[in-house]
């Protein structure tokens, strides 16, 4: 069967790819505004993947790569405008991030596919609600990139519900992992990792007593992966948490491995801001643990020991 991929060339992107080849006979599409050459140099040559180049935001461009393939039976919608731009560029937030969404959605109905998985996030919440966060918690995202995962989540059910699409989404938290670059706002804790790791310099733009949930990608990507094995899924969304940490005492898991590490703080004003808000968001995953057997494998230490190996062993995760 095909998979297509969204933001395919990104971080969880190019993860899932690597882990589908592995383990199932998916052909895959990866689906990208800007390819990252490097992140799939491992990926691009295997002939069950084809990379395509194209807009979300564009449907005559998204209805030729529905067009021009057999029925995609799966898509994993993960292409988006990341934080800050989304900020800085709403009108291009919405283009991408909503009309994308709904371009999805109206091709897979279209062209007979019969699964969407979305990738929401814990940025549709907002700290005033009532703790610990469920499913049930009212939408009330702080920003635009939040109001896009709301949007897309309203429409992926409605979908559902009317269209006959299976749609289920995942309410991440801060996902890490090797090669995760770019922009997102919990980006700093993949940095104080990633470039140690490389024998750089690891710069945290965040206060070190900052504390958010985090879970590392190869928990997250086999769990996206065991979607595909299930005929149906009793939910539409999954809130995920993760462990909770401080970027500080990440650093110390770092220094730890790579006692040479240097890792130094700049905190940008905003940034912390936003991000001490979410710190203040206790989350409830007991759904996902229950209906889905989600149990992570990777808590920080083990995770960060992991990190460092792919990193070293991998010149694709390499940034
Ligand atoms: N990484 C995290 O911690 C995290 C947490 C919560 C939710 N998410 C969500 O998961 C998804 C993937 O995140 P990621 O960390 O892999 O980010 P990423 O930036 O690595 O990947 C996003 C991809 O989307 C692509 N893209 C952007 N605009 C596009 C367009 N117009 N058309 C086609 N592709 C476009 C980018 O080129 C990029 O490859 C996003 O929806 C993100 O909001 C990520």
């Amino acid at each position: 069967m095909t998979t297509l991929i969204t933001g395919g060339t990104g971080f969880i992107g190019s993860f899932l790819a690597r882990y589908l080849i592995e383990t199932t006979n998916e052909e895959l599409i990866l689906y990208d505004y800007i390819i990252n050459e490097k992140r799939i140099r491992d990926l691009k040559d295997n002939p069950r993947v084809k990379v395509i180049q194209g807009d979300l935001s564009s449907r005559p461009e998204l209805n030729l790569c529905f067009e021009s393939h057999q029925t995609i039976e799966n898509i994993f919608h993960f292409g988006s405008l990341m934080p800050p731009f989304t900020e800085s560029k709403t009108e291009n937030a919405f283009q991408v991030n909503i009309q994308g969404t709904f371009n999805i959605l109206e091709c897979a109905r279209i062209f007979g596919s019969s699964k969407v998985f979305y990738s929401s996030s814990a940025a549709i919440y907002s700290p005033g609600d009532d703790l610990p966060i469920t499913e049930k918690t009212y939408r009330e995202p702080l920003t635009m990139y939040g109001v896009g995962k709301v949007c897309s989540e309203v429409m992926g059910t409605f979908y559902h519900r009317r269209k006959n699409i299976n749609f289920t989404t995942l309410r991440l938290p801060a996902l890490i992992g090797p090669g995760r670059t770019g922009a997102g706002m919990t980006i700093y804790a993949n940095n104080i990792i990633q470039y140690p790791a490389q024998g750089l310099k690891g710069v945290c733009n965040v206060e070190p007593e900052i504390t958010i949930p985090i879970l590392y990608i190869k928990d997250v990507t086999k769990l996206l992966g065991s979607f595909l094995e299930r005929e149906s899924i009793s939910e539409q969304a999954y809130n995920l948490d993760g462990f909770w940490i401080s970027a500080k005492e990440l650093a110390d898991l770092v220094q730890q491995e790579i006692p040479e590490a240097v890792i130094e703080y700049e905190p940008d004003v905003e940034l912390s801001f936003l991000l001490k808000f979410l710190s203040m968001m206790e989350g409830d995953d007991t759904l996902i643990r229950k209906d889905l057997e989600f149990k992570p494998e990777f808590p920080p230490k083990k995770m960060v020991k992991d990190f460092i190996l792919e990193v070293r062993r991998n010149p694709y995760y390499q940034v």
